[in-house]
């Protein structure tokens, strides 16, 4: 089984390089798994882009700390593809699911690490353990999208994770690691995948506003970056399907121009 794993899509350049994505790779991945925190206007999801995102082709949303960003994301998060960190204790929604794609279940995870993240959190170690043992009595197949901070965090739930979890892949940073490996008990890992958003900016938003905060130290309304180059981050995971081991973690990065997405 061959998933696509996309990391935060920042607003409408993200969401347009996904597109030119798998236009150019159509029918190459069995399953398409999509951070949507910052897809709509680079905070939160609207209904709008929930539908856009469904028509790509897109079969599992996940999101993080943003998921709440827009209010009428209440409106959706009851849709059963469309998941919020699982260990927000009392939360509308759901953080978990079990899917299928061309006869092959798999179940997916969305937690979110608690290290300077300023929410109310339960343990995303002990939510795992709880989810995991629920998912698989019924796949082998279980992937984690765990939204955090910090690479201390994700590494260790990484390997806590190992030989359970298929693939653990870290979002929320936007910035891409180059640690992709398969762990020893077949977990495939990687810290994060990084965003797809335009990449002459800070983690997707206009750079101006970002170093205005910086040097002030007020407040500032953030905008979406949609001048320049897009950068599309992603990492391919192949997993077996008996058993649910990863066989293989591949991570692509391509910089598509303005010129080639207005083509499509
Ligand atoms: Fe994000
Ligand atoms: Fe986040």
């Amino acid at each position: 089984m061959r998933f696509l794993l996309v990391g935060d899509i920042i607003g409408k350049p993200g969401r347009k390089a996904l597109r030119y994505f798998l236009a150019s790779y159509p029918s190459s991945f069995d399953a398409v798994i999509v951070n949507v925190e910052n897809s709509a206007g680079g905070f939160g999801i609207t209904r709008k882009v929930y539908e856009e995102l469904k028509k790509l082709g897109v079969d599992v949303l996940t999101s993080g700390n943003h998921i709440w960003d827009k209010k009428e994301v209440l409106e959706i998060i009851d849709e059963p593809d469309l998941l919020r960190p699982a260990n927000y204790p009392k939360a509308p929604g759901k953080g978990y699911g079990l899917y299928e794609k061309r006869g092959v279940m798999f179940g997916v995870i969305n937690l979110m690490g608690r290290v300077f993240l300023d929410c109310q959190l339960e343990n995303p170690f002990l939510t795992f353990d709880n989810l995991y043992d629920q998912l698989s009595r019924h796949t082998p197949i279980v992937l984690v999208d765990f939204h955090a901070e910090t690479t201390s965090e994700k590494w260790a739930f990484g390997i806590y994770a190992d030989g359970r979890a298929s693939v653990v892949y870290g979002t929320h940073t936007h910035v891409p690691t180059a640690d992709q490996i398969i762990l020893p008990g077949g977990t495939g890992y990687v810290t994060d995948i990084g965003m797809t958003g335009c990449w002459y900016s800070v983690i997707g938003m206009k750079h101006q506003q970002a170093i205005q905060r910086f040097l002030t130290g007020m407040p500032q309304r953030y905008e979406v970056e949609e001048k320049g180059d897009v950068v599309f981050n992603a990492v391919i995971a192949e997993v077996e399907e008996t058993k649910g081991r990863c066989v293989k973690m591949e991570r692509v990065q391509l910089y598509i121009s303005q010129e080639e997405l207005r083509e499509l």
